[in-house]
């Protein structure tokens, strides 16, 4: 049930090593994480059982904890071990997968330093409903206010939980004005992404995307250049000014929730038809992440 409270659901949490109750699995209100932000996690999508890209997931993880100077307590291998486990212990094929990893309650100031770290992994059901007809009307996205930091100011490559503050306050803004998404700029006024999605943009059958240095490097926005350089299509990564939003043919968005999404609109100013080199990528990515068979 799409409505029913996260934390209302039942099933297994695979928390600290163990599966847990669904309902069971709790932090306290002094906890590190939610009172100082040191908390990463990851976005993952199974499709027919698999997780898709779950290495590169995995990896991610352990480097966005890196950053925010924590280890993960678990190797790769029980990491991807117990994620797969849980898929089957909820019966899930198609589904979302979550692992959260943050410091706990053990020390309550900025120094966290013998603060144990926690992590959990849970999964619940999240069908591909790829009707490529409806998708191709493209999304509406505005502009966002606020802009991705500096490198030098937050640390901009991690997939922290802190970072997803000014994605919140931009969404909402956008949803208000009755927009799917937000387009943010980085610090020096490039376009730089959308609130969960990387921003890829084609004129001439050529594909400019911003360069990956101020904000995510999504595991499907890289999937996605390999596929399109698969197909010999050009991908340029450069910088990407906003002045240069009307000189696009298609627009399209990527992530693990959007996939390849494409978009018909930026901040009623920019109109964009998902043509061929977009149709061409979405039809690729959903061939791409279907489970491979084993060989025979
Ligand atoms: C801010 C942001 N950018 C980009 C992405 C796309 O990343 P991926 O393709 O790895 O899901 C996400 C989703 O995780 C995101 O939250």
């Amino acid at each position: 049930m799409a409505s029913e409270p996260f934390d209302k659901r039942s099933g297994w949490i695979w928390y600290d090593g163990a599966f847990v109750p669904w309902q069971d699995a709790q932090v306290h209100v002094l906890t590190h994480g939610l009172h100082y932000g040191s908390c990463v996690f990851e976005g993952e999508r199974a499709y027919g059982g698999e997780i898709f890209k779950l290495d590169e997931h995995t990896a991610r993880l352990r480097e966005s904890a890196r950053i925010l100077d924590f280890e993960l307590p678990y190797s790769d291998a029980e990491i991807n071990a117990a994620s797969r486990e849980l898929l089957a212990r909820m019966n899930l094929k198609d589904a979302y997968l979550r692992p959260v990893a943050w410091r706990g309650s053990d020390m309550m100031g900025v120094s966290a330093q013998n603060n144990q770290i926690h992590l959990a992994i849970a999964a619940w059901e999240w069908p591909s409903y790829f009707d490529p007809a409806q998708r191709l009307k493209g999304i509406r996205i505005d502009e966002a206010k606020y802009r991705r930091p500096d490198p030098q100011t937050a640390p901009s490559t991690s997939k922290a939980a802190g970072l997803y503050m000014i994605c919140t306050i931009s969404k909402h803004a956008a949803e208000r004005n009755g927009y799917a998404d937000a387009l943010m700029l980085d610090w020096r006024g490039r376009v730089a992404e959308c609130t969960g999605a990387n921003v890829f943009f084609v004129k001439d059958g050529v594909i400019h995307t911003p360069e990956a240095d101020a904000f995510l490097n999504g595991i499907t926005r890289q999937t996605v250049i390999e596929l399109a350089k698969r197909r010999g299509i050009v991908v340029i990564e450069r910088a990407i000014m906003p002045e240069e939003l009307a000189d696009f043919d298609e627009c399209f968005i990527t992530g693990t929730a959007a996939e390849v999404t494409p978009v018909s609109e930026i901040a009623g100013r920019f109109h964009y038809q998902p043509g061929p080199v977009t149709r061409t990528l979405m039809d690729d990515y959903m061939a791409e992440v279907q489970p491979k068979k084993a060989a025979a």
